[in-house]
C-alpha cells in the first residue's frame, strides 16, 4: 500500500499528496468532512465495513478508510484513467482494494463490480459532475446495492438556490482566499491536469482523460433537500444533512 516508487521511478504517494493539495485548494474543509464522513460510517457498520469507494479519484477516501479502520475492504470505481493510475500504482499490492473503470451514468455499471452489496458507498467531490436526471438514476442504482440498515453520503458543493445573496458572498470571499493562496503557488485543476500530461507514466492517461471529459463534465449542484428526497426515493428509509460548511454538505442516507 503506497509502495510509493515504481520501476518506472513514478512517486506515487506524491501524486496522491499533490492531489490531496490541489483539491484542498478548493475546499479547506476536506479533511473534516472525510473524518465525519467516517464517524458516520462507524456509528453505522462497525469497524470492517465493505464499501464503494464512488468516483474514487485517486482513491482519497479510501486512503482514509483504511487509516482508520485497518480491516475495511473497498471498491473504487472511476472512469478517469489518469486519476485510477494514481489509485492503482499507490495502493499496489494493497489486497483489501479493487479498482474498476465504469461511466456511471453507463445503465449497466454496476455489473463490473466485486460484490452485489455493500455496507456504505461513499462520494465526495464527484457527482456534481453529473446532470440531476442521470443522478436521480445513479441513485436508484444505489439503492439496490446498500444493505439493508447500511449508508450512503455523498459530500459535495450543494448550494441552496433560496440563499443567493449569502451563495455570492460565500463564493467571493471564498475565491478570494483561492486566488492569493494561487498567487503562492497553489495548483489549481487546470495546472495539475497539465501537470499530469508531463509525466512520463501519466502523459497517455491524461491525454485519454480529456478524451473523455475534456477539462471538466457538465453537471448539476442541487441542495441538499433534493438529494435527500431523492435519496428517499430510491429506497432509503432516512436521509438529511449530517455536516455542512459555507459552502459544501455531506448528505446520508440509510438504508
Ligand atoms: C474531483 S474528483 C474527486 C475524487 C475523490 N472522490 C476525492 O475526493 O478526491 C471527481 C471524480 O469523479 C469522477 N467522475 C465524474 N463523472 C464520472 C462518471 N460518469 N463515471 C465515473 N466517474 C466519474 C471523475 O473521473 C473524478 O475522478
Amino acid at each position: 500500500m503506497g509502495t510509493e516508487t515504481t520501476s518506472t521511478g513514478t512517486d506515487w504517494r506524491a501524486w496522491q499528496e499533490s492531489w490531496d493539495r490541489q483539491q484542498e485548494w478548493y475546499m479547506p474543509d476536506r479533511e473534516e468532512r472525510f473524518r465525519v464522513m467516517l464517524d458516520m460510517v462507524e456509528a453505522f457498520t462497525g469497524p470492517a465495513p465493505r464499501v464503494l469507494d464512488l468516483a474514487c479519484g485517486t482513491g482519497s477516501i479510501t486512503k482514509r478508510l483504511f487509516d482508520r479502520f485497518p480491516d475495511a475492504v473497498s471498491t473504487g470505481v472511476d472512469l478517469d484513467p489518469a486519476l485510477l493510475a494514481i489509485a492503482e500504482g499507490y495502493f499496489a499490492g494493497d489486497r483489501r482494494v479493487t479498482f474498476v473503470r465504469a461511466d456511471l451514468t453507463d445503465p449497466h455499471w454496476t455489473s463490473a463490480l466485486p460484490y452485489d452489496t455493500y455496507d456504505a458507498v461513499l462520494t465526495a467531490t464527484a457527482l456534481h459532475w453529473l446532470h440531476t436526471e442521470p443522478l436521480a438514476t445513479l441513485y436508484g442504482q444505489l439503492g439496490g446495492l446498500v444493505r439493508e440498515g447500511g449508508v450512503l453520503m455523498n459530500a459535495d458543493h450543494m448550494p441552496d438556490p433560496a440563499t443567493p445573496r449569502i451563495n455570492a458572498a460565500e463564493r467571493a470571499h471564498r475565491h478570494a482566499v483561492m486566488d492569493r493562496a494561487r498567487a503562492a503557488g497553489a495548483l489549481d485543476w487546470a495546472a495539475w491536469l497539465e501537470l499530469a500530461a508531463q509525466d512520463p507514466v501519466l502523459a497517455a492517461p491524461t491525454a485519454e482523460r480529456f478524451a473523455i471529459y475534456g477539462e471538466h463534465a457538465d453537471g448539476d449542484t442541487p441542495p441538499p433537500e433534493w438529494h435527500a428526497s431523492t435519496l428517499r426515493a430510491a429506497g432509503f428509509a432516512e436521509a438529511r444533512t449530517v455536516w455542512s460548511s459555507p459552502s459544501d454538505a455531506l448528505v446520508l442516507a440509510v438504508k
